[in-house]
């Protein structure tokens, strides 16, 4: 966990598609069942947060800048992705909050395609 990225990878794409899930339940009205899909998500941020860090701990001396903005821009995809969803769930508004997730995400996903573990597609 700590030199390869497979369980960061899968904490995340687990978390979109559990975002995804609750989401889905919300418009088809079935508020309990997004409650408990949102009480799974925030179990997996703390995996991908941990994940993270483990990878960020043993190798962002390679690169403080750009490891420091990909842990930022993590945190930030985490933050609007709940913010969607406990806004969404009172019924207000959330676009400003998708921009913001879709920009951090782009972010987060290029610096760590770019950073030197795991996948290498932009350096
Ligand atoms: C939902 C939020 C996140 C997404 C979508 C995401 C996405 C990614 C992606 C696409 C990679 C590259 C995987 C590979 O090259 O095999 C990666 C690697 C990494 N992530 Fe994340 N990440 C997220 C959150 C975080 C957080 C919160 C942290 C810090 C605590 C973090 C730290 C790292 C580190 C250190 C790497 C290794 C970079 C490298 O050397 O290649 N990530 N992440």
């Amino acid at each position: 966990m700590f030199d390869n990225t497979h369980a960061h990878i899968t904490t995340w794409v687990v978390a979109l598609i559990l975002f995804a899930v609750a989401l889905f339940l919300h418009n088809s009205g079935n508020k309990k069942a997004m409650k408990i899909v949102q009480m799974i998500l925030r179990l997996f941020y703390l995996l991908i947060i941990a994940t993270g860090f483990m990878l960020f701990s043993k190798h962002s001396s390679y690169d403080p800048a750009l490891y420091g903005i990909k842990f930022l821009g993590g945190i930030v995809v985490i933050a609007m992705m709940e913010m969607v969803l406990v806004r969404t769930s009172k019924g207000k508004n959330t676009g400003v909050f998708w921009a913001l997730l879709l920009i951090s995400f782009i972010v987060t996903f290029y610096l760590g395609a770019k950073l030197p573990l795991g996948w290498n597609w932009f350096s």
